[in-house]
């Protein structure tokens, strides 16, 4: 067996004086010949081991170059250096990999994101981008955790569609025809009888209508998956392939909906404050210098982990669709025409600015926004008895803008066909969805969660592309 190594996370914490360690890693730095700064991505803290002068080949000693992984065996003692409490005193060191330095593209320095960005094959060995990964992934468990501990249900809904579950039409093909022939009819239009699937298919961009179609029998589900969208919107808060959490509950209302939304965000930030303190402290650093280039009134004004904190600590504000445009109506800056977009009249769908100014200048907190008017939400959302809004609710978040998008659903059938029918969405190709609401329908609710931009709000990162490993966006698809 290969694989005997401690990791440096433990080394680190357990402080205990030990003979007979091996560890692996890549080499960060190597000072003076003698102190190599190791990092196997268990933490950001690396490991000091020192190759005593006159110990080791010079052979060896030239290829420890920064970059090149080490397995190195040895013994924990007390170091004698400022920096670190204790060190390793290596034995061996044997090269597991080279790393050409000269052609290294991560030197030891500071780079920027957007260069990063260009080599996301290699972020994983920067501080930021493993810390990010970290708390990436210690949210993904905390999601899990917390449905299961509710008795929910993980639900794979399906990544190839036929349907459009947002109706929004910003979707990808799911072909396998030979795109310079495909199967045609009569009147010049794509056969897609003929494609693998008969019919036409995308890939989706949500898992709710399969999450109602299972929430209409197992009550409690969710899905965590990933979805895709064609939008063609190039900025820091888009992506054409994202992760989403799509809970889905029977015989829940719109508050049931709100309060769920709530308690979850809140535990899933506490999760990762708990069990990712170290990589919280070290991008709220991060941020703060990030801070510092900015002109002093687009400063936040809390640290990063003070304001997860405030979130946690404090309810998030509720309002109305209505009471919202009103306050940015009245707001000093539609007055003097700071928005892009100035508000005018009930029923403009708000934009981000708008968001970012509720949450971020009025009310400084999250904000959960419901009664939506209904010509700019999707037909499954519950009609309201005032004929002009639906059971929707967005939350915001500071520094993100929209982070959750949900809905009461329509479950009445009568008001469910008539809504399809305004919006021209086939009621015909959703007969399946519609069969929920003619056997046992009941009331339900459900939101979706866009993970990336939780994972941005939690690390500060500004850019969504910087919280995915490989992001897909506009005119980009590497790695
Ligand atoms: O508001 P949306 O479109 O809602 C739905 O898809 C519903 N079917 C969810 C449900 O009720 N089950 O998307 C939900 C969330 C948004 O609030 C946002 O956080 C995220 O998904 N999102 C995106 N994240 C990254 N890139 C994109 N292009 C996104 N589009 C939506
Ligand atoms: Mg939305």
């Amino acid at each position: 067996m290969f694989n005997k190594r401690t990791r440096i996370k433990d080394l680190l914490a357990n402080e205990s004086l030990s003979s007979g360690v091996i560890v692996m890693g890549w080499v960060r730095t190597f000072r003076n010949n003698q102190f190599i700064a190791l990092n196997d991505g268990s933490t950001n803290n690396n490991l000091q081991v020192v190759a005593e002068l006159g110990k080791f080949k010079e052979s060896i000693l030239k290829r420890i170059t920064t970059g090149a992984a080490l397995k190195v065996s040895g013994e924990m003692i007390s170091s004698l250096g400022k920096g670190q409490k204790i060190e390793l005193k290596a034995n061996s060191i044997e090269i597991l990999g080279d790393s050409d330095a000269e052609k290294y593209p991560l030197q030891p320095k500071k780079h920027s994101l957007e260069f990063l960005r260009e080599i996301a094959h290699l972020r994983f060995r920067t501080n930021t981008f493993a810390s990010v990964f970290r708390v990436r992934h210690t949210l993904a468990f905390a999601v899990h955790k917390f449905f299961n501990d509710k008795g929910f249900v993980y639900l794979h809904t399906p990544i190839i569609t036929a349907s459009d579950a947002e109706g929004a039409g910003e979707m990808f093909h799911v072909t396998n025809f030979d795109l310079t022939h495909p199967a045609k009819n009569e009147d010049g239009s794509i056969n897609y009888k003929e494609d693998f699937f008969g019919k036409a298919t995308n890939l989706t961009v949500s898992g709710q209508l399969e999450g109602e179609l299972a929430a209409m029998a197992l009550a409690d589900v969710y899905t965590f998956g990933p979805t895709f969208r064609a939008e063609n919107s190039n900025t820091a808060r888009h992506l054409a392939e994202f992760w989403m959490i799509e809970p889905e509950m029977a015989f829940y209302d719109l508050e049931d909906n709100a309060n769920l939304a709530e308690e979850f965000i809140k535990y899933i930030i506490s999760y990762a404050l708990e069990n990712n303190k170290e990589d919280l402290e070290f991008l709220s650093q991060r941020l703060a210098e990030e801070e510092k280039q900015k002109p002093q009134q687009e400063r936040s004004e809390m640290g990063l982990i003070e304001k997860l904190e405030f979130v946690i600590n404090n309810n998030f504000e509720r309002l109305t669709y209505t009471e919202a445009v009103q306050i940015l109506k009245e707001s000093n800056h539609n007055k003097k025409k700071k928005f892009q977009y100035l508000i005018e009249e009930w029923g403009v769908d708000l934009q981000s600015e708008h968001e970012r100014y509720l949450v971020e200048k009025h009310f400084k907190k999250p904000v959960i926004l419901i009664d939506y008017p209904k010509q700019i939400k999707a037909f499954y959302m519950r009609q309201n008895d005032d004929g002009k809004t639906v059971a929707a609710m967005d939350i915001l978040a500071p520094g993100i803008g929209e982070i959750v998008g949900g809905s009461q659903r329509e479950e009445r059938l009568d008001k469910l066909t008539e809504r399809m029918n305004e919006m021209h969405v086939s009621t015909e190709e959703l007969d399946w969805y519609l069969d929920t609401r003619r056997f046992g329908s009941v009331p339900h609710a459900g939101f979706g969660l866009g993970f990336e931009r939780v994972v941005q709000f939690v690390t500060g990162m500004t850019n969504i592309r910087d919280v995915i490993p490989f992001p897909r966006t506009p005119k980009s698809a590497e790695f």
